[in-house]
Order: C-alpha cells, then structure tokens, then sequence
C-alpha cells in the first residue's frame, strides 16, 4: 500500500462541515485528515462485508448461562466444527453461571456471518454479536 498523500478540495456545506468538526473533536481527532481517512477505511471495509467470498477477519463476541450443559456442548461442537475459521478464543467468567467468549475468526465472509448466525441462534445464548474488523492490508 501506497502511504504517499495527495491533497485535494472538498466543498461542504457549512453546517455540515461545523458538526463534522465538533464530533471529531469529541472523539479526540487532531485534525480533519485522520478522522476523514478513518470513515473513509470504515466504509470500505464495511463494503468488503457485502462481498460473500473476501477473505476477512472479525470478532464475534457471546453472552451465556454455562449451568446448562447443553448449551456449552453446543457452542464446543461448533467450535469444533469451524476450527478453520476460527483462529482464536476468549473466555471470561462473568459470575457464578455467566461466561462471556470472544471467538477471531478468519475467512469468507459468508463462512464467518454463519459461524455468526449459528451461535446466535444456539438456545441459551443471551447475547451475541460481530464485530466486523478487516485485515487491514488493503487500508
Ligand atoms: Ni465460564
């Protein structure tokens, strides 16, 4: 990737462009370049997760009651199932029944939104989500 920077003119509308400033600043933005590449790298990457063959990278992240065996023979099962895909696991836990698990996985998108699905459908799971991430080689 070329990290040489060209500059170029942009026209705003004014109020747009005041609220644009005020929120990068909330977040903390130095200046506008940083803050505009990083929406523009986000929307990219969240393009890459229409496509259903690119190879990606993302964290899925869930909630549940381990007290039911069925459910953590499941959600192991599944694991097991996808070993390919899934690269990396997290597990925390939460209290005396709860336990949180953070799964990186890595492949197709339409491979990694399954992975998703299946866990999020699995009975018992009080919440579940995906983050979307990308491999950054192409940012
Ligand atoms: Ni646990």
């Amino acid at each position: 990737m070329s990290h040489h920077l060209t500059r170029f003119g942009v026209a705003v509308p004014e109020n747009l462009l005041s609220k644009f400033d005020r929120l990068i600043k909330e977040k903390g933005y130095g200046n506008r370049s940083k803050a505009l590449c990083d929406l523009i790298r986000q929307k990219i990457v969240e393009q890459d997760w229409n496509l259903s063959d690119k190879e990606t990278v993302g964290t899925i992240t869930i909630v549940y009651n381990h007290s039911f065996r069925e459910i953590a023979d499941t959600l192991n099962h599944l694991q097991h199932h996808y070993y390919s895909q899934i690269i990396s696991n997290l597990h925390v836990h939460l209290d005396l029944h709860n336990c949180l698990e953070v799964l990186v996985v890595k492949g197709k998108v339409k491979n990694i939104k399954k992975i998703s699905d299946r866990l999020m459908a699995t009975k018992g799971v009080k919440q579940a989500s995906l983050c979307m991430a990308g491999t950054g080689k192409e940012l």
